[in-house]
Formats: structure tokens, sequence, C-alpha cells
């Protein structure tokens, strides 16, 4: 507790009384990535909580918004074979009951790489996780790394806001060609899934960013950008309407 303010335990403050609760927020369309996650939070807490969101304010391009794929009764299917717990489905108006007039900002690390094409884009994602993190007041809330970025914004929020959640970074889980699994890819048309995971494969060829970018644009990509960070390589790449994104690390 170095650093924070005394905290006097009056009465057991746990929304859950007293059980550990996992926590992973989505935005639905649940494939074997979100369940990873949730198996996770299931193992290492007594509760798993999970949250199926589309929030529309980290969508900076509305006909995206749109589209993304929303399947309700078949997600809340997987929940309960996995043994969820609860289930938190807020409507846009029970989460932003101010009209998103109060946001959260940060400055320098949402610039770079997804921040940079995306503008409003994780000023969104934290602003939303922030609010559910308060609602559901988890002790360890899961990420997929497949969003790198996010889990590193997200877990540097949490700690500056002191929201007492522990934010734990899991694996991506992959489709067996590569394919970094994600909601987005009910979206690709049968060439375009085809040709998806050289997306993961360029990433991981031993030529340098400025090679990968150009072999992914004559592959038929609109690359977005190929960057190296943190110890790992990212990209960002349009096929046809559809943005895919994956990392991996060198
Ligand atoms: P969504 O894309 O639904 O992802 C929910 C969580 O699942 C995120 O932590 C994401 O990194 C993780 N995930 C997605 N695909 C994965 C994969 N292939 N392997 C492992 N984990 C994967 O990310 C969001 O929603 C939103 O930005 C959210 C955090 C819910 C805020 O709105």
């Amino acid at each position: 507790m170095k650093g924070t303010a005394k905290w006097l335990k009056l009465r057991s403050g746990s929304r859950f009384a007293g059980k550990t609760v996992g926590f992973v927020p989505t935005m639905g369309a649940l494939h074997a990535g979100h369940m990873s996650l949730l198996r996770r939070a299931k193992r290492e807490n007594d509760l798993a909580v999970a949250s199926i969101f589309v929030n529309p304010a980290q969508f900076n391009d509305k006909r995206d918004l749109e589209r993304y794929p929303r399947t309700p009764a078949g997600d809340i299917k997987k929940l309960e074979k996995e043994k969820t717990d609860f289930l938190l489905l807020p409507g846009v108006r029970g989460m932003y009951p101010d009209g998103y007039r109060y946001r959260l900002n940060e400055n320098s690390e949402s610039n770079a790489l997804c921040g940079a094409h995306r503008p409003g884009h994780f000023e969104g994602v934290l602003t939303v996780v922030l609010k559910l993190l308060n609602l559901v007041r988890a002790d360890r809330a899961y990420f997929g790394e497949k969003d790198y970025q996010q889990y590193r914004l997200v877990r540097e929020m949490a700690a500056a806001f002191f929201t007492g959640t522990r934010i734990i970074p899991c694996p991506t889980v992959r489709e067996a060609d590569g394919l970094a699994m994600s909601s987005r890819n009910l979206l690709l048309e049968p060439g375009e899934r085809n040709l998806a995971p050289a997306l993961h494969r360029a990433l991981r060829s031993s030529a340098g960013p400025a090679q990968v970018k150009k072999k992914l644009a004559a592959l038929g990509f609109e690359p977005e950008y190929v960057e190296e960070r943190w110890g790992r390589r990212f990209a960002a790449a349009k096929l046809g309407k559809v943005r895919l994104i994956d990392n991996v690390r060198i």
C-alpha cells in the first residue's frame, strides 16, 4: 500500500461479500479468445463476471459501429457453458448518463500505433473501462494481448486511478492457420479470410518493418502501420472493409 492513502476497513466493502471476482469486459460476438479469458477468470477467482457492451465512444468510424457483429443469444449460451456467474449487459444511456461529457484522456502512449490512426478510440476505451471497473469492482480483470496497446493503457490507467483491480494479460488465441481470433473476422469475405493469416506470417518474418509493410500491400492488404516497440512488432491493415490488428513478441 506504499504511496496510497490509508484505508480503514469498516465493513466488507466488496460487492460480492468476501468472494474474489474476476472480470472480463467484452463487446460480444464471443469467440475462443474471449472464452480463454473467462476460463482464466473462473480459475483464479471465486466468481467470474463478463460484460458485453458495444461501446459507441470507441468507434471512430460510424459504419464500423453499425457493422460490428452482434450475437447476444449465442454469447449467453457460451457464457452459461463456461459457468460465468454474472453478465453485465448495459445500454448506451446506462453507461453514459452524462452523454459522454466526462472523458478519460491519456496524453502519451495513446497517440501511437492504433491511436495515431483512430482518433478518439483510446479515449472511448479508457472511459468505458474505468466505468466498468467502477461498476464491477473486481479483484482482477483480464485483457488479451491481441490488443496489446489497449492492455498497457488499461493497466496503467487502473493504477493511476486507484481502481484496486489488477489487470492481467492473456496470450492471443489464434485460428489453426495463425489468424488472431477477432469478432471482426466474421465480416471477412471468403477470399479475404484465406488471405488474412498472411498478416501474422508477415509479422513473424525476419524482414524489417518497412519491408513487411510493402509485402502486405503487395499481397492486397491496405497496411496502416508496421512498427516495433515494447519488445514487440505490431501491425494494422485493412482487408476490404475489415481492419485487422496483430502483434508478436520479438
Ligand atoms: P473485444 O474486442 O470484445 O475484446 C474483449 C477482450 O478479449 C479484450 O481484452 C481483447 O484483447 C480480448 N481478445 C480479443 N481477441 C482475442 C484473442 N484472439 N485472444 C485473446 N484475447 C482476445 O477489446 C474490447 O472488446 C473493448 O475495447 C473493451 C475492452 C471491451 C472496451 O470496450
